[in-house]
């Protein structure tokens, strides 16, 4: 996955390894590209929506066999060309429908290039164009989102007794454990996938045949065409398979924003925990960026544009729903601007999941230093406090009550003492004792955290379950990804044979 050059940037003397390809030009972005036509990236989507409908157009008996072989062959050459040296869009021909049906009738001199649309409009054209290459840029986020799940599984079961502090409102809590924290990202990356491949169902249907909204009084097939674009079935309304034009962008742009979300609290932990001063983790040298002015910094510049990308996303989805919310059924031109913002949109966020997957698996975690944190500021206050309740049958705010005073009296040691907690218990005339063998076993943040063992918790027995069942869905939805494709892929070749 992840590659490497020699570099040409001010900064790096300090790193030990070159910047990965991937981050330089994922921290760099559109700084130093070019964007290309929207409707480059249809091209062979409409090439394979002309192919299906041409062949439907053959099945019904509206074009002959003849005709169909024409243009076939004239779309068939035309993808070659696209493939080989690119197919360039002429502005004048307005979009890559009209472009393509040019290169049939003119480019071409093909006849039967002018019965092509019979039956159709450009309507459900790019209806059809968009949602395969809607189905095909959503595949490419939920495949390498599932080996990013993979990249956090394997490292959970490495880290999943690495003792480390848990945070909330950035201070210091409770104890917890590395296998715990990684666990919680993947969980909520699994809720990802399963959003995202619920939005693929919704999608997976086909709009051709919907014609300008209305239908159309020629004899169409449209559960054919739908099976040689390798859709589950038609989108059955033709109205509603034009004004929903924009909706499932939107069902997309806002899965995405979800899943950008998730990477922006991971990226937040990997900048604030790899920071000198929490120093428990080291990001690998290949994805760290540098300064021109200040030669010692180590920058996570991934993880900043990857929060960035996340509100850009948020944009995305405000603009999409906006751009839907009033107009009257049936298509209207607004909707072409949704093409602009899902293209933008992916491009900007794809690269996100299959990056983070190379920096977690080469991620460094210092066990020393995170257990030595652990044991600081007074994490197992709560624990204790458990502990003292459980044990001598007593109320939770009693105890609770001794922990405060005895956090307190041992302030200046940074550890609960023994002392400390027996001042707690005398002042507040209570009946129990605690031996230092026993103070000395609540600060051993192992005895506390195996404690923690029911489902969910951060217990290594409770890590190890989670992974095991993270792992079983993580194979089933990759099975169901799997059945999609093929059916997907047998398609195309039904439809591209002899390209
Ligand atoms: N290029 C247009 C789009 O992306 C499709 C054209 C349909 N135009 C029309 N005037 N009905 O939406």
């Amino acid at each position: 996955m992840s590659t490497q050059k020699s570099i040409s940037q001010v900064w790096g003397s300090r790193l030990g390894a070159s910047p990965d390809d991937l981050n330089l030009e994922f921290c760099s972005g559109r700084d130093v590209k070019a964007l290309p036509m929207a409707d480059e990236k249809l091209i062979k989507y409409d090439i394979w929506t002309n192919l299906a409908h041409a062949e439907m157009l053959c099945k019904t008996g509206i074009i002959s066999d003849d005709e169909l072989d024409e243009l076939k062959g004239a779309l068939l050459d035309l993808f070659q060309q696209s493939e080989s040296s690119g197919f360039e869009l002429d502005p004048d021909k307005e979009d890559i429908h009209i472009n393509v049906e040019h290169f049939i009738t003119h480019t071409k001199g093909i006849a039967a290039g002018k019965k092509i649309h019979s039956g159709r409009s450009r309507n459900d054209q790019v209806a059809t164009d968009m949602r395969l290459y809607l189905r095909e840029e959503l595949m490419g986020v939920i495949e390498p989102l599932g080996l990013l799940v993979e990249s956090i599984l394997e490292k959970a079961a490495e880290q999943k007794e690495a003792i480390m502090p848990g945070f909330t409102h950035y201070q210091p809590a409770m104890i917890t454990t590395a296998g715990h924290w990684l666990t919680s990202w993947s969980q909520a990356l699994l809720r990802d996938i399963a959003r995202l491949i619920n939005t693929f169902n919704n999608l997976n249907l086909s709009p051709l045949g919907a014609a300008a909204s209305f239908g159309t009084s020629w004899p169409i097939n449209r559960e054919y065409s739908a099976e040689l674009l390798g859709f589950e079935g038609v989108e059955e309304n033709t109205l509603d398979c034009i004004t929903s034009r924009g909706e499932l962008e939107a069902e997309i742009a806002s899965g995405i924003s979800m899943m950008m979300n998730h990477l922006s609290v991971i990226s937040q932990d990997l900048i604030l925990l790899s920071t000198p001063y929490y120093n428990m983790l080291k990001i690998d040298d290949r994805f760290i960026t540098g300064s021109s002015i200040m030669p010692q910094k180590r920058n996570p510049d991934f993880a900043e544009v990857i929060r960035g990308k996340a509100a850009f996303c948020h944009g995305a989805l405000t603009s999409l729903l906006g751009i839907i919310k009033g107009s009257m059924s049936g298509y209207n031109k607004d909707i072409q601007i949704s093409k602009y913002l899902i293209m933008d949109l992916f491009r900007e966020c794809s690269p996100a999941p299959p990056l983070l997957a190379e920096v977690i698996k080469s991620l460094e975690f210092k066990n020393d230093e995170m257990r030595k944190l652990a044991e600081t500021d007074f994490m197992n206050s709560a624990d204790f406090a458990d502990w003292l309740a459980r044990k001598h049958a007593l109320p939770f705010r009693e105890c609770y009550d001794l922990l405060s005073l005895a956090v307190k009296y041992s302030e200046a040691s940074g550890k609960i003492t023994h002392e400390a907690i027996c001042r707690a218990i005398e002042e507040n005339k209570s009946e129990i004792s605690v031996s230092r063998e026993e103070i000395e076993m609540i600060n051993k943040p192992s005895s506390l955290i195996n404690r923690k063992n029911h489902t969910g918790g951060p217990a290594v027995s409770s890590i190890e379950s989670m992974i095991e069942n993270q792992t079983g869905r993580l194979a089933g939805y990759r099975n169901q990804i799997a059945g999609k494709k093929e059916r997907i892929e047998s398609a195309w070749r039904r439809c591209f044979s002899g390209a």
